[in-house]
């Protein structure tokens, strides 16, 4: 049975069952009220200048199932169902079918990489919502079973826009004469994020393998959350400088000058490890104070030596016709040198930003429950 009463101290209406509290403050009820939501679309078009800040009810009432306020301002009438008054109760983080803790992996050879295969992720939605879930939780997907040359493209397209770069909307990864990118040589490619000099650097990385017949050409993955979070268990000092020293990334070419500074590591307001920018070959000349070089060096370089441990390495030859599937935010990747004289090797690659794959992991959410 809910009890409902008003608080005039906080200005809120509280609705208080045998389990739980609820506080509903007058401005937000107001500002939620439904007739203030276009029909169609649903977005607010409610004016919140339109009333006063301290605008409270007439009367309120529980009727049928919904709560009924009338605004002593206007007399206007807003209704909420219970069920909506309880999803959405403040001071509690509304729910999200997207966010799905990360699962960090320290040890390489445990990585919980999540498999699939091109055919269902193309064909079966629950099949794609649990792959989604899974590869966003892991950081790292593996795919198989890719029939043609477009096949890879085409699962990042069914998942949302291609992010497009200075690179292009997908690239070619195969060793070619003036690169301007390492990864379009032959040599080692030590882990790394891609493109951390942008202001906001692709999310999840598409890499179809359609062809890896030289010699050597392996790729090696490593969890970045992982390793920032081992540094933080390790040296907290060093965790610290890395997660708050602005610090220079820069790629330049013939038609293109982007770089920012950021950070390393960054975290969220609640000290969650959210995003890693990692990449030697495009960290900018270093310009902060001379002071505090000796500092973020020495905090950089303890990074380093985590990620550089085989220990933490996770390691795979893709054979033509799979793919693998990564948070590029979170998991670093990294290729061996090939020998382009001993057979051809080709890789076809594009970005998903993470705002799409969470989009699509909400959409499809929904329709699972819909049909539930
Ligand atoms: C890249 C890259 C790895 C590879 O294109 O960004 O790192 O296996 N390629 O060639
Ligand atoms: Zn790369």
């Amino acid at each position: 049975m809910t009890q409902i009463s008003l608080d005039p101290t906080l200005g809120a209406v509280v609705l208080q069952s045998a389990q739980n509290t609820a506080i509903y403050p007058y401005l937000w009820l107001r500002d939620n009220c439904p007739s203030g939501l276009h029909p169609d679309t649903q977005e607010r078009t409610f004016d919140l200048l339109s009333v006063p800040e301290d605008i409270h009810p007439s009367d309120c009432a529980l009727v049928d199932n919904e709560l009924v306020v009338t605004w002593a301002l206007d007399g206007h009438v807003s209704r909420f169902s219970l069920d909506w008054l309880e999803q959405y109760q403040p001071g509690r983080l509304n729910s999200d079918a997207a966010r799905i803790p990360a699962t960090h992996w320290l040890n390489g050879t445990n990585a919980p990489v999540a498999p699939a295969t091109a055919g269902d992720l193309l064909t079966d939605d629950v099949a794609l919502l649990n792959w989604l879930t899974e590869t966003k939780r892991s950081g790292l997907g593996l795919v198989s079973g890719l029939v043609d040359e477009q096949a890879g493209m085409a699962v990042a397209n069914r998942i949302g826009f291609l992010r497009r770069t200075n690179f292009g909307k997908t690239f070619e990864v195969v060793s070619k004469p003036d690169p301007n990118n390492l990864a379009y040589t032959s040599i080692h490619l030590p882990l790394h994020t891609d493109l951390p000099n942008q202001e906001m650097p692709p999310g999840f990385q598409f890499l179809h393998c359609l062809a890896n017949e030289a010699e050597g050409g392996g790729s090696v993955f490593c969890d970045g959350f992982a390793m920032a979070e081992e540094l933080r268990r390790v040296d907290p000092e060093a965790f610290e400088v890395l997660s708050t020293t602005y610090v220079p990334m820069r790629f330049h070419d013939q038609d293109y000058d982007l770089g920012t500074h950021q950070t390393v590591i960054r975290t969220d307001p609640f000290g969650a490890i959210v995003e890693l920018r990692f990449n030697a070959h495009l960290a900018g000349i270093l310009d902060i104070a001379p002071e505090h070089m000796a500092a973020y060096y020495r905090a950089y370089r303890q990074l380093m030596k985590l990620i550089r441990n085989p220990d933490h390495h996770f390691e795979i030859k893709l054979q033509a016709g799979q793919m693998a599937v990564f948070d590029n935010r979170r998991v670093l990747h990294g290729r061996r040198a090939f020998d382009p004289q001993t057979g051809r090797r080709h890789f076809r690659g594009c970005y998903v930003d993470r705002g799409e794959w969470d989009s699509k992991i909400r959409v499809l959410s929904r329709a699972n429950k819909e049909s539930a």
